[in-house]
């Protein structure tokens, strides 16, 4: 225990007690600070704030470490599969055989969709946007499962803990089928999870479609490496939602809306976007380097930069290297990719990027595995979501037991208009 701070304000001085963690990060408690002093602090994004103490996973965005639960996100990569790292994040230790083997069955038959809940598919346009059909059919999961809801019966989170997971790849898959007017294709319980999810978006009614063993392996990777990331936005949304006590599914939904934006999981498409532009425009890398830099543009490089990491994302690096290993197999080449690995070059030479220790994040390229799977730029968010699931549930989990939990309800300082007379609409100029 580390003697506690001094804080002194005008003639009081004030003591906050100093948290460390198992990795030596060493936080203020300001917890009573506002009952002791009146203040409270300002920290907006919260750049500074530790919003809980958490043991799921652990971040050094100085070092470009990311560990889940210990073990570094690098041999989770290398030795589990996406259902095994799900395990791990959301009970805390690897699973023995018998409990993986039990929570794959009870995943792979939790699959498919209640038949009315096709019925939403039928009420959105064609090209509405994956991600809000994402967020809306998982919010619409607690109208049918509303004997599971209750946050506090650990066997109803347990079951809806793995409808969720068993079930977001076939909502997923049913909105890409959705937007493209084929008819969708039930999930096939024989077939592992990410096999099971590439069936169900491409595979049709009249003709075979074989699972390229490849692509698997890419999207195992791509779901592992986004599982989880400690106290993101979309995260911490989840926190945030069920901190009053709602339901997974509605903490979840939150949480999928959260990651939709372009400065979070959006990234992965708009980096896409981006790189298409930057090739359209006859691929002058330089030219966007020199725009990104200039803040009038209001242009930014998508997929590089992070608000933690000031280091090479380390996720980045094994996207990178799953990305050589695919297109070389494939005997692939695809400009977007040397676009990418171009402008990361220029980009990591220039001194406003290095002094602002601005790096590729997950996002720069992961888009190119995906295009090279096919699976189109409107599904990357909705696959970063899959794999960011293990993550939100674990973190939902960890809140519901902890008994510090407190409703999220931040303050704020106050700096619009003083108490003034109201004046009736007659007599307003
Ligand atoms: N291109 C150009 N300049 C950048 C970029 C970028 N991609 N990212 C940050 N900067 C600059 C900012 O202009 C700022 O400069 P200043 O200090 O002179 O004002 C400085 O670097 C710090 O940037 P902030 O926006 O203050 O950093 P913040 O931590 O708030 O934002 C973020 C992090 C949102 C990721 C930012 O780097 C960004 O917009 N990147 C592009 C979008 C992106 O790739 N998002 C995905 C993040 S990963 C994920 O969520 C999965």
């Amino acid at each position: 225990m580390s003697s506690p701070a001094k804080l002194r304000y005008g003639d009081k001085e004030f003591e906050l007690p100093v948290v460390v963690g198992t990795e030596n990060e060493t936080a203020l408690d300001i917890s009573k600070l506002r009952a002791e002093s009146g203040l409270i602090t300002l920290d907006e994004g919260y750049v500074n704030t530790g919003a809980v103490a958490s043991s799921i996973t652990f971040l050094d965005g100085e070092a470009g470490i990311l560990r889940y639960r210990g073990y570094p996100v690098e041999v989770v990569a290398d030795q589990c599969d996406f259902l095994e790292t799900s395990y791990l994040l959301i009970y805390g230790t690897l699973p023995t055989q018998k409990q993986l083997e039990e929570f794959r069955c009870s995943i792979q038959h939790h699959t498919m969709l209640h038949e009315d809940m096709k019925s939403f598919y039928n009420g959105v346009p064609r090209d509405a946007h994956p991600m809000a059909i994402l967020s809306s059919v998982v919010g619409a999961l607690s109208t049918f499962y509303q004997d599971s809801l209750n946050p506090h019966d650990s066997r109803q989170v347990e079951i809806s803990i793995h409808r969720l997971l068993a079930k977001l790849p076939t909502i997923a898959a049913y909105s890409f089928k959705k937007s493209v007017g084929q008819p969708f294709i039930y999930p096939r319980n024989n077939l592992p999870y990410c096999e099971n999810f590439l069936h169900m978006m491409f595979a049709v009614p009249c003709e075979d479609y074989e699972v390229d063993p490849d692509f698997v392996r890419a999207l195992e990777l791509l779901l592992i490496v986004h599982a989880d990331h400690e106290q993101n936005c979309s995260t911490s949304t989840v926190r945030m939602v069920g901190s009053s006590n709602a339901n997974l599914f509605a903490s979840i939904s939150a949480g999928i809306c959260a990651l939709w934006g372009p400065l979070h999981g959006g990234a992965n498409e708009a980096c896409v976007n981006m790189l298409e532009q930057i090739i359209a425009d006859g691929g002058d890398v330089k030219k966007y380097v020199a725009m990104a830099k200039d803040k009038k543009s209001g242009f930014r490089l998508m997929g590089f930069g992070h608000r933690v990491y000031k280091n090479y994302d380390p996720r980045a690096k094994l996207i990178k290297h799953q990305c050589d290993r695919l297109l070389a197999k494939l005997s692939l080449k695809d400009p977007l990719f040397d676009v990418a690995q171009e402008l990361e070059q220029v980009a990591l030479s220039d001194p406003y990027f290095i002094e602002k220790k601005l790096y590729p994040n997950v996002d720069f390229y992961s888009g190119v595995i995906y295009r090279a799977i096919g699976i189109p730029v409107q599904m990357f968010t909705v696959l970063f979501a899959m794999g960011r699931l293990p993550g939100w549930i674990a973190h939902w989990v960890e809140m519901q037991r902890s008994e510090t939990t407190r409703i999220c309800r931040p303050r704020q300082v106050y700096v619009g208009e003083k108490l003034r007379p109201f004046v009736s609409v007659k007599d307003r100029g």
